[in-house]
């Protein structure tokens, strides 16, 4: 079987940041605020949250325009308030719920380093195994996926309409694709 969707129920996205969490924390770093890319990252940043109990920052970046195509560049649509107090010499945890062409991952992170952070650590749920378009900036010395995945279109939760549909349509796909279980 090779499915061209990839299904992830909401139980899925809570197990991958409560383990995302586990391994940031492991290796000593103590974020100061949590950055979420919206709107993927909102709610991976809420649940983060139970595990890693710091304020959350929410960003808008924009790089698939309205009609699906993509912009030239990414653009930001929000951002932070008083940004330098808020970043500079702070420990930043930036989290996102796909790693895939990284673009808007590395252009948010530049726009991040702008601020002189301490540091930024990036958790993703997911990471397309696939050649990227552009590299992490060298100042990411931590960066963390959830899960590694070929390169599919995933269907997050947040997008369904019928939610027990979609959490089923998760559940056949283990039982349909073996390798691609995983934990
Ligand atoms: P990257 O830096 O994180 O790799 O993102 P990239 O610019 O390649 O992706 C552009 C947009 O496409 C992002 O959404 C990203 O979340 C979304 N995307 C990429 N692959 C998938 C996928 O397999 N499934 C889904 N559902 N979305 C995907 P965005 O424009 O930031 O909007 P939003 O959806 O987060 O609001
Ligand atoms: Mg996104």
């Amino acid at each position: 079987m090779n499915p061209k969707e990839y299904y992830v129920s909401y139980n899925t996205v809570h197990a991958l940041v409560k383990d995302l969490a586990g391994r940031l924390l492991e290796t000593g770093y103590d974020p100061d605020v949590i950055v979420a890319i919206g709107s993927g990252g909102f709610i991976p940043a809420r649940i983060i949250k139970t595990f890693i109990n710091r304020p959350i920052y929410a960003v808008g970046i924009s790089y698939y325009g309205l009609d699906n195509k993509h912009r030239d560049r990414p653009t930001k649509i929000q951002w932070i308030d008083e940004v330098q107090s808020q970043l500079t010499g702070k420990k930043l945890l930036l989290i996102d719920e796909v790693d895939d062409s990284r673009v808007t991952l590395a252009y948010c992170i530049g726009e991040l380093l702008k601020y002189q952070p301490e540091e930024i650590a990036v958790l993703v749920l997911h990471n397309k195994i696939k050649e990227k378009d552009v590299d992490f900036p060298v100042e990411i010395k931590r960066y963390f996926a959830g899960i590694e995945i070929p390169d599919l279109w995933i269907k997050y939760p947040w997008d369904a309409n019928d939610i027990l549909a979609h959490t089923e349509a998760e559940r056949q796909m283990f039982e349909d694709n073996k390798e691609l279980r995983y934990g």
